[in-house]
């Protein structure tokens, strides 16, 4: 018996960029159809990958156990849609990732002028994205009297801001800024969404938790980051 037997989850950002290697989110999907979950709803802007890993998936576990639905996390109408064609496909939804997000940095010291042009991008989607995720899965929770499990992806960097990164095994520099001052700021704000969040929603029997991952090597870093991606490129593949 699975851990996620007969539950429906949702996913955003649930599509890995560089098929091979998977995403956080993708990782999760695949792991809740491992665990049983009757349902999966994949919610990405990467249509083509979303709708292959889709198909896929429900080769692999059954048909109808796994759908992808566009959503831009961005957009409350997407989010609002997302929910809406869960309830129409699989009745309820009893856990919620708001996973989306982008890796930003920028030279906070050296260009303001950039630093301005990045920070509506980065707050849409790493901090809006994540609030209408929760708002609109926490009311079908709510309206079918679910006790369900929210859950905001933040950062180690809800927590501290980032340090010099250093690749233990060799000492070579691999981040050599303190330049993730947006992100940062936007991933503290997550964590606070979920300390206010969890007390809003205890009534309704609904968890909200946060998880504060670590550098994890995903296509955002791999296609972001050469000095990195040599010195991961060897690690596992999924196939
Ligand atoms: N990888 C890490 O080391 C790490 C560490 C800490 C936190 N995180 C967080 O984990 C989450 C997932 O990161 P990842 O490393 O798997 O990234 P990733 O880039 O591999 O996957 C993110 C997914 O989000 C999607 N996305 C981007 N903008 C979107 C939008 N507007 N609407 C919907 N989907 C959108 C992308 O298409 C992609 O499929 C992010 O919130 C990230 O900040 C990652």
């Amino acid at each position: 018996m699975g851990k996620l037997n007969d539950k429906v989850v949702v996913v955003t950002g649930s599509v890995s960029a560089i098929p091979g290697y998977d995403s956080i989110g993708s990782a999760t999907v695949r792991e809740a159809l491992a665990e049983g979950a009757a349902g999966v709803v994949i919610s990405d802007i990467n249509d083509e990958l979303g709708e292959a890993f889709a198909k896929s998936l429900n080769e692999q576990y059954g048909t109808g156990r796994a759908l992808y639905v566009h959503t831009d996390v961005r957009e409350p109408k997407d989010v609002e849609k997302l929910f809406d064609i869960t309830e129409k496909t699989y009745g309820r939804v009893d856990a919620v990732m708001a996973n989306a997000g982008v890796a930003t940095a920028e030279d906070f010291d050296k260009d303001p002028e950039a630093v301005l042009k990045s920070r509506k991008f980065i707050q849409s989607i790493n901090e809006d994205g994540v609030f209408h995720t929760a708002l609109y899965g926490s009311r079908l929770m709510i309206k079918h009297g679910t006790k369900g499990s929210i859950v905001l992806v933040s950062s180690i960097h809800g927590v501290v801001g980032r340090p010099k990164v250093v690749n233990p095994d060799t000492g070579d520099v691999l981040i050599d800024r303190f330049n993730a001052i947006q992100y940062t700021m936007g991933k503290h704000g997550v964590v606070g969404l979920s300390k206010a969040l969890a007390l809003q929603l205890a009534e309704y029997g609904i968890r909200v938790n946060t998880v504060n991952p670590g550098y994890i090597m995903t296509p955002c870093f791999r296609l972001r980051s050469m000095p990195i991606r040599a010195s991961w490129q060897k690690r596992r593949r999924w196939q």
